[in-house]
């Protein structure tokens, strides 16, 4: 393994359900400490080329390299124990749960068969301080919290899984405006301790604050891979939307 074998890599990944074909043929690298960009127009795939990554659904053809080294994920524990993270578009917080417990949740601390209630907050408080996450405390229900909040503490519980990969799925559609700001932040803090990220979202201005490169996806294909530096909102755009090529040749 040389510096330059990515992190990840996707070869010619394809995945049907039933007669729909989700993905045709997807490739696409992330390399430590990279931020990767990953859009397109809705239905394109990019949801489901994550959950494949993650282990969360099998595809039926293509590779999975991670590190160099073919794999294949029968579950999401297979994934995360490859050190890959993610944070579904939905983000399956228990509203019912404090902070703590929900960053923990299914791993709690425990001293001898009980609960470690308060070695978990404590835990809880150093990992949120870790990233900036800031909440009154960690004893605060989660169906509480505001939008931002929640997604915090939903890429804190990830994060702290210590992925090598992290995924992020449309992290800040519901988000205002401050908040889009601390997870933008987040990613940033991420990616510097050598961290992959990949973020999915619409919100394209991010795209430009906190990637290093981009990834579009049309009709289940990887279709463009470009540097963010040669890039513009007009371009990006166009890419996306396929308006700078001819369609009639690809159907
Ligand atoms: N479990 C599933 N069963 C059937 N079709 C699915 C399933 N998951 C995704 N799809 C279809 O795959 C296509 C890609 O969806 P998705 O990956 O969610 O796209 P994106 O995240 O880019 O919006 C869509 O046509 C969607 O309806
Ligand atoms: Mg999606």
């Amino acid at each position: 393994m040389t510096d330059e074998t990515p992190l990840v890599e996707l070869r010619g990944i394809r995945k049907s359900f039933g007669a729909v074909r989700s993905l045709r043929g997807v490739d696409l690298t992330l390399g430590r400490g990279e931020v990767l960009g990953l859009v397109g127009d809705n239905g394109a795939g990019k949801s489901t080329l994550m959950k494949v990554l993650a282990g969360a659904v099998q595809h039926d053809e293509g590779e999975i390299l991670v590190s160099g080294r073919s794999v294949r994920f029968a579950s999401p524990a297979g994934a995360r124990r490859e050190g890959i993270g993610i944070v579904y578009q939905d983000l399956a917080l228990c509203d019912t749960l404090d902070v703590a417990s929900n960053l923990f949740l299914g791993r709690e601390p425990r001293k001898g068969p009980f609960l470690d209630r308060a070695a978990m907050h404590a835990q809880a408080a150093r990992i949120l301080d870790d990233l900036h996450v800031r909440v009154s405390s960690t004893r605060q229900e989660i169906g509480h919290l505001s939008g931002g909040q929640r997604q915090t503490v939903a890429i804190a519980r990830a994060v702290s899984t210590r992925p090598d990969v992290l995924i992020l799925d449309e992290p800040t559609a519901a988000l205002a405006v401050a908040e889009v700001e601390s997870v933008l932040r987040l990613i940033g803090d991420v990616a510097a301790r050598g961290v992959g990220v990949i973020l999915i979202t619409h919100r394209l201005q991010d795209l430009f604050r906190v990637c290093d490169r981009i990834t579009v996806m049309y009709e289940g294909c990887s279709v463009d891979d470009a540097p963010i530096s040669d890039l513009d909102i007009e371009r990006l755009v166009a890419m996306i939307t396929r308006s700078d090529t001819d369609k009639e040749v690809r159907s």
